[in-house]
C-alpha cells in the first residue's frame, strides 16, 4: 500500500492505493486561508501539520494501515516557510496567491539573470521575492533565517526529519537553475543566501527520508516507511492523469487555474509569462499558464452572495452564448498573461436586470476567458494541445466544463468518479520511490466534453470584450 498527501490551499488531502493503484480510501482536513491586507495570503504552518495528524488519523480509522510501503508527498507551491537555525517557524508562511513581493518581484526580473537561469519571470508569488519582502519590511525576522522551506517540504521536515525538496516545486522558488536541475548560487546570492539555506534535492520519484518512528507509530504505519520526494501539486496531478509524454495536457479548476502541458524538453519563453517548470519525473520539464483566482473567484461570489458555489452553478442550464456582464477574475492580481499584481477584479455591463445568475455566469465566463489567455500563451511559445483532461474540485460542475471547452475551443475529458488529482499523483511517485513499476495510465475517462460549434463566434467576442475590459481598466489606472 502507498499514501500521497496532498498539502492544498483548502485543506489537506490523504489517498490510499493498493500495488495495482486502485483507491482504498480518501481523507481530507480543510485549511483556511488569512487574508491581513489587500493581495496578501497567509497559513500558519503549524495548520499543515495538524490537517495531516487529523486526515492520517481519519485515513486510520477506516482502514488497517500496516502495510504502508512509502508515502508521496503534494503540495500547494512557491510558499515562504521561513525557520530559524532550530527550525523553528519565524512567521506566518506567505502563499503561492500573496503578491505583496510584487517591487521586489520586478527588481529581480530586471536581473537578466533570473530569466536566463530560471527560465521563467520572477511572479510576485514564487519565493525569493517573498523573501526579500521580508527583509525589506522585517528585518528582526529576516536576520533570524536559516533555512527557507516549500510548504510540502516544511510537512516533509516533520514526517522525516530530512531538510530536502524536489525538482518541480524547487523550479517555483526563481532560486533553481530549471534547466540543470539545481540550484543556482548566483541566484541565491542575489537574495543574500546560499544553499545552506536550501533543502537537498531529489527527483520526485526518489526517496526523501523515512517516517520517523513516533509518528509511524503514532499513525499505524510500519517503521522504515519511505517518504518520497514526490511533486509540486500541478505536476503531481499531472503525474496522476498520466500527463508526462509533450503533447499531453490538463485544465484544473481548483484555488488557482492551470492549463498544465507536459514537455520533453526544457523550453522556456518567460516573454509569453507561461511558467516552465521541472515535471516529477527525471529528465522531464513542463508548460503551465496559472490564473490566481479559479474556484476562488466563484468561492468570492459564494461569500457575497451568502449561497454555496453548487447551489450557484445548479441554478444555470447548459451554457448558452456569454452574457453581457463581463468579471474579471483578477480578485489578488494575474500571473499568466499579465504578470500584474495591482490588477484587481471588476463586473462590467450590469444593468437593472442582472440577478444572482447572470453574476455566476458571468464568474464561470470570465475563468474561462482567462483560461483562453493561458492557451493563447501557451501558443506563443509553440506549445500546441489537442485535447485536455478537467481536474479539480471545480471540474465537478457540468457548466464549467463545457463553458472551458467552448472558451478554449477544445474538447475536455471529464474523468469517471474517483479521484485523479495531485494525491494520487503523489502516491505513484511514493510507488515509484519504494521501486515498484508504476503504468501511468490515464483516468477512465466518463465523458467528452465537445465545444459547442454554434457558440464559437459568440465566444470569440467575449473573449476580445474580456481583453478589452482588462485594457480598459489597466489603462484608468496608468
Ligand atoms: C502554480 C501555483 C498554484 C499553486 C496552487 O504556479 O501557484 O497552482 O500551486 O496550489
Amino acid at each position: 500500500m502507498y499514501i500521497g498527501l496532498d498539502l492544498g490551499t483548502s485543506g489537506l488531502k490523504a489517498v490510499l492505493v493498493d500495488a495495482g493503484q486502485a483507491v482504498l480510501a480518501e481523507a481530507s482536513a480543510p485549511l483556511t486561508v488569512s487574508r491581513p491586507q489587500s493581495g496578501w495570503s497567509e497559513q500558519d504552518p503549524s495548520a499543515w501539520i495538524a490537517a495531516a495528524d487529523a486526515a492520517m488519523a481519519a485515513l486510520g480509522a477506516r482502514i488497517d494501515l500496516s502495510a504502508v510501503k512509502a508515502i508521496g508527498l503534494s503540495g500547494q507551491m512557491h510558499g515562504a516557510t521561513l525557520l530559524d537555525a532550530e527550525d523553528r517557524v519565524l512567521r506566518p508562511c506567505l502563499l503561492w496567491n500573496d503578491t505583496r513581493a510584487s517591487q521586489q518581484a520586478a527588481a529581480m526580473d530586471a536581473d537578466p539573470r533570473f530569466r536566463a537561469i530560471t527560465g521563467n519571470i520572477v511572479f510576485p508569488g514564487f519565493t525569493a521575492p517573498k523573501v526579500a519582502w521580508v527583509q525589506a519590511n522585517e528585518p528582526d525576522i529576516a536576520g533570524r533565517i536559516a533555512r527557507v522551506l516549500l510548504p510540502k517540504d516544511y510537512l516533509r521536515l516533520h514526517l522525516t526529519g530530512e531538510a530536502v525538496s524536489e525538482m518541480s516545486d524547487a523550479a517555483g522558488t526563481s532560486w533553481l537553475d530549471v534547466g540543470a536541475r539545481d540550484w543556482s548560487d548566483a541566484l541565491l546570492d542575489e537574495t543574500g543566501l546560499d544553499r545552506s539555506a536550501m533543502p537537498g534535492l531529489v527527483e520526485g520519484s526518489e526517496p526523501s527520508g523515512t517516517l520517523r518512528d513516533a509518528l509511524a507509530a503514532k499513525w499505524g504505519l510500519p517503521k522504515g516507511v519511505i517518504v518520497a520526494g514526490g511533486g509540486g501539486d500541478n505536476a503531481a496531478t499531472a503525474v496522476g492523469l498520466g500527463v508526462v509524454a509533450a503533447g499531453d495536457g490538463f485544465v484544473s479548476l481548483g484555488t488557482s487555474g492551470v492549463l498544465f502541458a507536459a514537455c520533453d524538453a526544457f523550453q522556456p519563453d518567460p516573454a509569453t509569462a507561461v511558467h516552465t517548470f521541472c515535471h516529477a519525473l527525471p529528465g522531464t520539464w513542463h508548460q503551465m499558464g496559472v490564473i490566481l483566482a479559479a474556484t476562488d473567484a466563484l468561492n468570492w461570489l459564494s461569500r457575497v452572495l451568502d449561497r454555496s458555489p453548487a447551489a450557484l452553478t445548479a441554478e444555470l442550464g447548459a451554457p448558452t452564448a456569454p452574457g453581457p456582464v463581463t468579471f474579471l477574475p483578477y480578485l489578488g492580481g494575474e500571473r499568466t498573461p499579465h504578470n500584474d499584481a495591482a490588477i484587481r477584479g471588476a463586473f462590467t455591463g450590469l444593468e437593472h436586470a442582472t440577478d444572482a445568475a447572470d453574476l455566476t455566469r458571468a464568474v464561470l465566463d470570465g475563468v474561462a476567458f482567462a483560461f483562453r489567455d493561458c492557451l493563447d500563451a501557451l501558443a506563443a511559445t509553440g506549445t500546441r494541445l489537442d485535447r485536455l483532461i478537467a481536474a479539480g474540485g471545480g471540474s465537478k460542475s457540468d457548466t464549467w466544463v463545457r463553458t472551458i471547452a467552448n472558451a478554449l475551443d477544445l474538447p475536455i475529458d471529464l474523468p469517471q468518479a474517483g479521484d485523479f488529482g495531485a494525491a494520487f499523483g503523489a502516491a505513484r511517485l511514493a510507488m515509484l520511490a519504494a521501486g515498484a513499476d508504476v503504468e501511468m495510465t490515464r483516468p477512465a475517462i466518463a465523458a467528452q466534453v465537445a465545444p459547442d460549434d454554434g457558440l464559437r463566434g459568440a465566444y470569440a467576442e467575449a473573449q476580445e470584450r474580456y481583453r478589452a475590459t482588462y485594457r480598459d481598466l489597466k489603462g484608468s489606472k496608468t
